[in-house]
């Protein structure tokens, strides 16, 4: 398992990086990374192909509704090695994050490669505008961030389409008049798989998207329902005792009770109450970094055996209660988990988010992701992750609303936002359809235990329907689980869906 092992420095390396940033950004809808393989490429015919990390510029829009402002370079990459002439083009995004590392997706260790190889296509990675180094600005102010929309992000994989001459041999004739291109996509990306779809019909032929958080929700505590439901019961259990705790001590003002809680997770120094509660939830969004071959050791479940292994001895599904719930979180943070998440900063500059003056609110320089992406949560995509309304069970407080993360808007781009901005969510909705898509050859693939689920056309209780023409497949997976070769290996049902997807595939080519 030499994936797994990387996957999780990896995942490593970007908890260190998220450290000082804060909570709005953890729960991000990021596609998984996957290592990059080092083996070299060569075509059908034997031709020596270059490293899958070469990169290549292509001059798009800078503004779909104004092409006289110009070309910016947006970067993109190549694999070809089972390229024949006349085969499609698998186009895929990671959406939003800096695409350089995601060039493993170009291989058939991922679902993307595993279509290019059995249909002799070629594959191309493509970077989002204003991630990475693919900026129609230098800068992020919110100025330049006008231009970062779903609708620009939708023209510029059409343009790309229609006027990209690939680097490939014949590169410069697969426009879509004569060659099919597929749309691969995976969470933010297996949404904008679905939109572009919908919005631009006849461009892509055919589309594969994972996880697709298809219906922008802004009041979005669905993230946890499937971890409440798969996390290990006593974990869970023990998890609401402490939130109920928490939310009861807080309606009624308990100020010594709420200090002496925030004491037992070393975290005292805390100012603001919604700013603990969101530390809390921390715990949960490690869920996320969950594969089907992830290994025992990762922070998610360290954190359940920290809360209910005692001296070997595991709770019944009805945890340890609240008192020793309490003890076992507060030093699993304190022990552990702080030094994690925050290095050597304080609390407050760490987890707080009411000091304007932090220089992470305005540092506008490019390849920042967390801005980047924020820019779209305030403005359309919402997906608050917050605590669930009353009368359903929370293993996050209630104190968490998107009244939270909205004033983070206004201090993250006070020259947008002169106070806590609504996403445009329905609006998006109504534009792309959301839960409501229909298209021609679009394959949804969703997974059981992924926390973006309700958000997806496998949302509980939805029942969308399942057609040859759009087919909805669901495994047992985490987030975007079907992407990964290595998940179908490991999971039978995972398997399913892919060979699924795969067969799709290969039935509306022939069509072609
Ligand atoms: C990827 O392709 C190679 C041959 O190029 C093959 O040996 C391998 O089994 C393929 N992997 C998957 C997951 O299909
Ligand atoms: C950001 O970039 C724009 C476009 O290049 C430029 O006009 C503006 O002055 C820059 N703003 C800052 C604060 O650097
Ligand atoms: C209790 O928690 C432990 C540690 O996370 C887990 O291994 C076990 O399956 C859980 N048992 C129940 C009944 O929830
Ligand atoms: C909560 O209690 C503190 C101290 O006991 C007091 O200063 C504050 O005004 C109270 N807040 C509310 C909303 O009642
Ligand atoms: C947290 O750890 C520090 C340093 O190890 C220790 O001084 C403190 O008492 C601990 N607090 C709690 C609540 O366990
Ligand atoms: C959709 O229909 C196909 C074909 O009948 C079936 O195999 C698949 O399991 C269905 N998907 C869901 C989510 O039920």
């Amino acid at each position: 398992m030499v994936l797994t092992a990387v996957l999780a420095s990896l995942l490593l390396v970007s908890f260190a990086d998220a450290a000082i940033q804060n909570a709005m950004l953890r729960g991000r809808p990021s596609l998984p990374k996957i290592p990059i393989p080092e083996r070299t490429l060569t075509s059908p015919n034997g031709a020596a192909l270059p490293p899958i990390t070469t990169v290549y510029y292509f001059d798009q829009l800078i503004d779909h509704n104004n092409p006289s402002l110009g070309t910016f370079q947006q970067r993109y990459w190549m694999d070809w090695d089972f390229y024949e002439a006349g085969g499609p083009i698998v186009l895929m995004t990671p959406g939003e994050a800096d695409a350089d590392g995601y060039q493993g997706y170009l291989t058939n260790d991922t679902i993307t490669g595993m279509i290019a190889q059995q249909q002799h296509g070629a594959a191309v990675l493509i970077e989002h505008r204003f991630f990475g180094y693919s900026n129609p600005y230098e800068n992020l102010t919110s100025q330049s961030l006008e231009l970062l929309t779903i609708q620009q992000a939708i023209d510029d994989l059409v343009y790309f389409v229609e006027t990209a001459d690939l680097p490939m041999p014949g590169g410069d004739n697969v426009k879509p008049d004569t060659t099919p291109w597929i749309l691969v996509g995976g969470s933010y990306s297996g949404a904008l798989t679905s939109w572009t779809m919908v919005n631009k019909p006849d461009v892509f032929y055919a589309g594969y998207a994972s996880s697709g958080v298809v219906e922008v929700i802004t009041d979005y505590y669905g993230y946890f329902t499937p971890i409440r439901a798969y996390m290990p019961q006593n974990c869970s259990s023990d998890v609401q005792a402490v939130i109920a705790y928490l939310d009861q001590i807080y309606a009624v003002n308990n100020t010594a009770a709420i200090q002496s809680l925030k004491d037992a997770f070393g975290l005292g120094d805390l100012l603001h109450i919604d700013d603990f509660a969101s530390a809390l939830q921390y715990n949960l969004f490690d869920w996320q970094s969950l594969q089907p071959f992830t290994g025992p050791g990762s922070m998610f479940f360290e954190f359940c055996d920290a809360l209910e292994v005692k001296n070997g001895v595991s709770a019944p599904a009805t945890g340890w209660g609240l008192e020793t719930a309490i003890y076992a979180w507060g030093s699993f943070w304190n022990t552990t988990y702080y030094a994690y998440v925050c290095g050597d900063l304080d609390a407050e500059t760490c987890l707080g988010t009411y000091d304007t003056t932090q220089s992470y609110w305005s540092d506008i320089s490019i390849n920042n992701a967390g801005r980047s992406w924020f820019w779209m949560v305030c403005n359309q995509v919402g997906y608050y992750q917050v605590g669930p309304p009353e009368g359903q069970p929370a293993i996050v407080s209630r104190i968490l609303q998107p009244n939270y993360e909205e004033r983070q808007c206004a201090n993250m781009f006070p020259q947008k936002f002169y106070s806590p901005p609504a996403p445009s969510a329905s609006e998006v909705d109504f534009m792309y359809e959301g839960w409501n898509v229909k298209v021609n050859k679009l394959f949804f693939a969703n997974g059981l235990r992924d926390p973006w689920r309700e958000a997806t056309v496998s949302a509980d209780g939805l029942y969308k329907l399942n057609t040859t023409t759009q087919p909805i497949y669901e495994g047992g997976g985490f987030h975007c689980s079907d992407l990964i070769a290595e998940s179908g290996i490991v999971d039978e049902t995972i398997r399913t869906v892919q060979m699924a997807g795969l067969e799709y595939m290969r039935t509306w080519l022939a069509e072609y």
